[in-house]
């Protein structure tokens, strides 16, 4: 089959299975979620529909493609027998989603042969559907979308994250203590997809983050790189979790710049 075809094919199950998901979400969330149980720290939260969001997800890939692999936040790593992986975070936002702020995402990312190819993010509460496809551009509601571009650091909207362990924390405020001064303003979400997504809409300028998973960004990332965003690392690093940081090229290095210096582990 045709590589842009079956990246089609990909990317409308994605868009579809993500559209599904936030549905099921929509209608069993209780006025107030309970937190089921924590994770790595007593801020890592989950609740029993972040299980339930992403058994639906594996469930549909199974019925749909029986074969490819499915990584999930929830449910680990499934091998699979082809080349596809699906990167799933079935709530991207958990303590938003916990709170009622309403920003939460379904994040669903395609994978063939190790590369993200097809990418569905999924705002549920605010309805948008953000989509792209390798060299297929960047999508909300039937619009092609387009990173700002020759913006300056000092005049920089800049989105930022937090991971769940207090050390971290400690130095993540110490870093963006430093950032503040430097920028027009920070902006903490609560979800790296959707920040992502921010960026490849023009809502912020930049987005950074220590410590973001894969499945947090998987899906996410196309989306700003298909909107014209460069995503990397630093030094010339892909992304990982010791940095996801991602601009327009040119604001990209100069946020690049800022942070080396003051990565206390140095990429
Ligand atoms: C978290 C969100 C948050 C980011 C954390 C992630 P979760 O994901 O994306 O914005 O700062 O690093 O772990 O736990 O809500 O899926
Ligand atoms: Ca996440
Ligand atoms: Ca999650
Ligand atoms: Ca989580």
């Amino acid at each position: 089959m045709d590589d842009r075809v079956r990246e089609e094919e990909l990317l409308d199950l994605a868009a579809r299975i993500a559209e599904e998901a936030g549905q099921m979400l929509l209608a069993k969330r209780p006025a107030r979620p309970e937190v089921l149980a924590t994770k790595s720290s007593p801020t890592d939260v989950v609740t029993a529909l972040d299980r339930a969001a992403e058994e639906l997800i594996r469930a549909r890939i199974a019925e749909a493609r029986p074969r490819d692999a499915v990584l999930g936040e929830e449910g680990g790593d499934t091998p699979g027998e082809g080349v596809v992986r699906w990167v799933v975070d079935p709530i991207d936002g958990t303590v938003n989603f916990l709170y009622g702020v309403p920003d939460w995402a379904v994040s669903i990312g395609v994978e063939v042969d190790g590369e993200i190819v097809a990418g569905a993010v999924n705002n549920v509460p605010r309805g948008e559907l953000f989509t792209a496809r390798r060299g297929g551009g960047a999508w909300l509601r039937g619009e092609r979308l387009r990173c700002n571009t020759g913006v300056p650091l000092d005049r920089a909207l800049v989105a930022t994250g937090f991971g769940y362990g207090a050390a971290r924390r400690r130095v993540q405020a110490e870093v963006v203590a430093q950032v503040v001064p430097r920028v027009r303003d920070i902006r903490r979400g609560g979800s790296c997809a959707i920040d992502l997504c921010s960026v490849a809409a023009g809502r912020v300028d930049a987005y950074y983050e220590r410590g973001a998973n894969y499945w947090d960004h998987a899906a996410a990332g196309l989306v700003a790189a298909e909107a014209g965003a460069r995503v990397g690392g630093l030094n010339g690093k892909p992304v990982s979790p010791d940095m996801v940081l991602c601009a327009a090229p040119g604001l990209f290095e100069e946020l690049h710049d800022l942070l080396v210096p003051l990565d206390p582990e140095r990429d």
